[in-house]
């Protein structure tokens, strides 16, 4: 993939404690066309810098004063707004040991002292590009899912705006007739509510499902569940189904918190609606993870008796209910789905910039 970028509009963040060197490795980018350096001769100094502007990569000296470039380093990345600017660590020392450990703590590359001005330019341009190129791929990739859902959303919304549609002629028929009674009317009125409520409902679903915060961060797959069952807990208290958590110690996971969330809320909740209808004597939800090779499995299993076996195929499809006079809207498991598989390529990019801007 071929990427242009404009350099000039890159901010690049020097931070060395000797002006000189900040001097130096300015006049180099500037000759290279970087025109917005910016620079800090200490750690906090570098700080003040990153929350108050925009930073694309960050030029990082090893040995300076007080908070030096590792601990620098380690403070940028253990934060969730700056982890993803790449750090090129720049250094004089031979120490590997030290460059080693910058690695560790999340730096990209090394240059070395003096700075070697066609050195420096080719690996922060590498950086800059490879990131440009994960921020265009993130891009597709949502927009994928998002043209899929919203071609889906279209599809959905044609049925009951025609049926809003033919109402209204009717109505509009029935008046110049002059056979419009009063009941005629509120029912008819009564009717484009219901469907235009629906309508505005299906938007506030696909809303919330984009705009929650998507950020992938290393975490126990069981705080999901954890989090899932007290958001739900009171709920299923009411109802007196015993939860049973039967939990296996995890490692912890890269992995986004509140799409897990999702999922697991709309299966628990799928499985507390199921009790509802179906009144057995010890109702019950079992909720079992535990890892198998290289994965992690998540049950829920609910004893109100399972899902016909001619229904099965028919679950996952969007809209697909058969709780409509309850208001189901048949989204649960389609969202839960698209978020377990389709979603799948674009958290994989995140976990890889350490970040998401959905
Ligand atoms: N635990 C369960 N027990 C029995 N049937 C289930 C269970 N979970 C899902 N189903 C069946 O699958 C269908 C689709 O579930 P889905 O969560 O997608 O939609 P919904 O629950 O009907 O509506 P929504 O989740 O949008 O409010 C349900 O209508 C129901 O028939
Ligand atoms: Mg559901």
């Amino acid at each position: 993939m071929s990427l242009h970028f404009n350099i000039s509009e890159k901010n690049i963040l020097i931070v060395d404690d000797n002006a000189t060197n900040i001097l130096l490795i300015e006049a180099i980018l500037e000759e290279e066309g970087f025109a917005n350096t910016f620079s800090a001769t200490s750690a906090i100094d570098a700080y003040e810098v990153l929350d108050t502007t925009k930073i694309d990569a960050i030029l990082m000296d090893i040995i300076m004063p007080e908070i030096d470039g590792l601990e620098a380093t380690e403070a940028i990345k253990s934060n969730k707004r700056f982890s993803h600017i790449p750090i090129i660590m720049v250094t004089a020392t031979d120490d590997d040991k030290l460059l080693k450990k910058s690695f560790e703590l999340g730096a990209v590359d090394f240059v070395r002292k003096p700075v070697n001005q066609v050195e420096l330019i080719a690996r922060l341009n590498t950086i800059l590009q490879s990131q440009e190129k994960d921020a265009l791929i993130m891009q597709h990739s949502r927009f994928d899912a998002m043209e899929e859902m919203i071609g889906m959303l279209a599809h959905q919304w044609r049925q009951p705006l025609s049926i809003v549609h033919a109402i209204i002629s009717t109505i509009q028929t029935q008046k110049e007739l002059g056979i419009l009674n009063d009941e005629e009317l509120n029912t008819s009125l009564e009717s484009i509510i219901k469907h235009t409520n629906d309508l505005s409902e299906m938007i506030t679903t696909f809303r919330e499902f984009f705009k929650s915060n998507n950020t992938p961060k290393l975490a126990n797959a069981n705080d999901a569940i954890l989090e899932s069952v007290s958001l739900l807990k009171e709920g299923l208290e009411n109802e007196s189904i015993a939860l049973d958590l039967q939990l296996d110690e995890l490692e912890p996971i890269f992995y986004i918190q509140n799409l897990l969330i999702q999922v697991l809320t709309n299966v628990i909740i799928n499985a507390k609606e199921a009790h509802a209808l179906h009144k057995v004597d010890k109702p019950s939800i079992i909720i079992n993870s535990y890892k198998q090779g290289n994965k992690i499995n998540i049950l829920v299993e609910d004893n109100a008796g399972g899902i016909e076996e001619d229904l099965i195929g028919y679950i996952f499809e969007p809209y697909f209910s058969t709780k409509q006079e309850k208001n189901g809207k048949g989204l649960g498991l389609y969202l839960a789905k698209t978020i377990l598989t389709h979603l799948m390529e674009i958290f994989l990019l995140l976990v890889k910039m350490e970040k998401v801007n959905f």
